[in-house]
């Protein structure tokens, strides 16, 4: 389905992505983590270019990305959905409206992009605020339209990067939980950046660990998490070991107490 080969991006002297081959399947649920400054974030934006990488290819659905020409990249997008840490919705907009745009620009009539959006807001059981303004949105649910909007479109591809990093902690289950669901239906191939250890855990077919530009592990989540091969893959182990003993020790306190 994809297949990333090769790729290398620079800024100046720094390389930002170096040799990174990745392929995901049909369906699947590929988690990206590392540590900050990795090059996540420039990867998983290279393969709809919006950073163009400078060698390498992204082979989605036997059509080479880096390839097109301008026309083409955007019938491509329409089939990547995108999902920013920063949700980038239209203020004056309503909800809905935030959704239908996007349809609407690409040439639908407004009748078919208000069944669409509203289709999706249902997806993310946001369909009883299609008339509020963002402004008027709490953090999680602003992101459950900003998810939304990507849905609209019934991607064959979702691209997600740290979908949850901006929001307040108490409202980060609300977008994990629809990010689980669209996983758990397969709806579409999922590549997720996030920090989210349990989540990925829980959600990921397949998670990928990424150092200085590059894959240094991937695997099944008991694997790479019980069994790491990489200094980053026992970076996580020892966190999530340490999370799980003092939560365990702090609630067996309490019952003490
Ligand atoms: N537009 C840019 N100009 C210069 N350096 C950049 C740019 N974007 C990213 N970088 C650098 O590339 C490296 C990888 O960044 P990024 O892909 O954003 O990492 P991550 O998402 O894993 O935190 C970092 O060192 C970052 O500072
Ligand atoms: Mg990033």
């Amino acid at each position: 389905m994809l297949s990333i080969r090769n790729l290398y991006k620079h800024f100046g002297n720094l390389i930002a992505v170096n040799n990174l081959s990745l392929t995901v399947d049909p369906g699947e649920t590929v988690v990206i983590m590392g540590p900050s400054g990795c090059g996540k974030s420039t990867t998983i934006r290279t393969i709809n270019r919006l950073i163009e990488p400078d060698s390498g290819s992204v082979i989605f659905d036997g059509v080479d990305i880096t390839n097109l020409g301008e026309d083409e990249l955007r019938s491509m997008r329409k089939r990547i959905g995108y999902v920013f840490q920063h949700f980038n919705l239209i203020n004056r907009l309503s909800a809905v409206e935030n959704i239908m745009l996007g349809l609407v620009m690409s040439g639908q009539s407004k009748e078919e992009a208000y069944d669409k959006a509203m289709a999706a807001m249902t997806k993310v059981g946001l369909e009883h605020l299609q008339d509020q303004k963002p402004g008027e949105l709490s953090g999680g649910q602003q992101q459950r339209v900003g998810i939304a909007r990507a849905l609209a479109f019934e991607p064959e591809l979702m691209l997600w990067d740290e979908p949850t990093a901006s929001l307040d902690p108490m409202l980060v289950r609300e977008v994990l939980v629809v990010m689980e669901e669209l996983a758990k239906y397969r709806a579409a191939t999922m590549v997720v950046v996030t920090h989210e250890i349990a989540f990925a855990l829980h959600v990921a077919d397949r998670i990928v660990l990424m150092e200085k530009g590059t894959i240094v592990e991937s695997g099944i989540p008991n694997q790479v998490f019980v069994n790491p091969a990489s200094h980053v893959g026992r970076q996580y182990k020892e966190l999530i070991e340490y999370q799980l003993s003092t939560s365990a020790r702090t609630l067996a306190g309490n019952r003490v107490a």
